[in-house]
């Protein structure tokens, strides 16, 4: 698939979220890089949680497996991550394994040149040489989309897929919990019209504001966020609600929420984010979801994390069959396999051969 060609920067960077999802299309109108969470629309949306279910179906079979193996086994990616991740980067790495695609890594900036003074855009400008897909962590809000754009200006541009930038975005961990709570919802109806809501660090946490936005492509989903004042909601998301129709509330009735919400979404505070002087630890303290709360919650709601836990879920917790946290580090992968082959457009492929099976 051809790269779309892009404005120069500071055209580029001034369009609207939409504008931006538009041009960052390929030539065939699949996404060319994932980079933020309102590039993905409702069919997409759909599309990918399919292709993810009937992967793993297929995976059920040696054969099955040696066939997706067989995918993607002429590609390589680069799993370039210069911020802490246990699940976003292993299973990143497992789906590509999934796919045959060979996965190579840099973890620690301090390993590579950048140690000599390289810039990271250098760095990355290098991984295109010799990969077909970038996959990127980096502290630095829309490092991904400007590292994207860099590359769409020189004569190796390879598609990025963002896997967590700064406090801002954290696409395919949207993906993951757009999948989790489809299937959980399945026979109820689907996501639509579900009440979620989201507790703790909801100021930084990038999973949240992600996933906010993708929310509003479900009709009917109200939006309740718990949080203390000065972790709460960024007015951005607000305002994207408000222009999507999503009714939401800002709230420090924990107990409330719970005894409400078809979807709790607890989160850890980002206390690596702290200012100099500022002190968040603790601050959500309130907010933990203990043994007492599983009265509350309702029987058929889901509890969700996006993982790593500190004790905003006590560990418990996590033998009710409402909590649904472990299964999202499962689907992570399913639907990052699911991702990368719409990247890839081999979708069709997968299809004919789940056809097959099933016949
Ligand atoms: C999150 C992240 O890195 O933003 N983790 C993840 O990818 N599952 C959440 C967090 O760090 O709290």
């Amino acid at each position: 698939m051809d790269a779309p060609t892009l404005p120069p920067w500071e055209v580029y960077r001034a369009l609207s979220p939409s504008e931006k999802a538009a041009r960052l299309r390929g030539t065939d109108g699949r996404p060319y890089h994932v980079l933020f969470a309102q590039q993905f629309d409702r069919p997409f949306l759909d599309r990918l949680c399919e292709l993810a279910t009937r992967t793993r179906r297929i995976a059920k079979t040696k054969g099955g497996r040696l066939f997706l193996q067989s995918l993607l086994a002429d590609r390589r990616a680069m799993l370039y991550f210069a911020q802490p991740s246990t699940r976003t980067f292993l299973s990143f790495y497992a789906a590509c394994q999934i796919l045959g695609l060979h996965p190579a890594e840099v973890r620690d900036t301090q390993t590579s040149s950048e140690l000599k003074g390289e810039s990271p855009e250098d760095s990355v400008r290098t991984f295109s040489s010799y990969f077909d897909l970038i996959i990127m962590r980096h502290p630095e809000g829309g490092f991904a989309e400007r590292i994207a754009w860099l590359l769409s200006t020189t004569e190796r541009a390879v598609p990025v897929i963002n896997a967590g930038s700064g406090k801002d975005e954290h696409p395919t961990q949207a993906l993951l919990d757009v999948y989790t709570l489809q299937r959980s919802f399945e026979t109820r109806g689907g996501i639509e019209g579900k009440t979620v809501a989201f507790v703790g660090d909801l100021r930084r946490g990038r999973t949240v504001r992600s996933l906010a936005q993708v929310l509003s492509l479900y009709p009917g989903v109200r939006i309740l966020f718990v949080a203390p004042p000065r972790l709460q909601i960024g007015q951005d998301i607000l305002e994207c609600l408000t222009a999507a129709g999503v009714p939401y509330e800002l709230t420090e009735d924990f107990d409330a929420a719970v005894a409400t919400a078809d979807a709790v979404y607890m989160t850890r505070i980002q206390d690596e984010w702290d200012a100099p002087g500022e002190r968040t630890a603790g601050e959500a303290d309130r907010f933990a979801f203990g043994v007492r709360h599983l009265s509350i919650l309702r029987p058929d709601a889901i509890l969700m994390h996006p993982l790593p836990r500190r004790q905003e879920i006590a560990v418990e917790v996590d033998r009710d069959p409402r909590a649904m946290y472990w299964r999202q580090v499962r689907n992570g992968m399913w639907i990052r396999v699911a991702l990368i082959l719409t990247m890839f457009a081999r979708e069709a492929e997968v299809h004919q051969y789940y056809d097959d099976l099933v016949r």
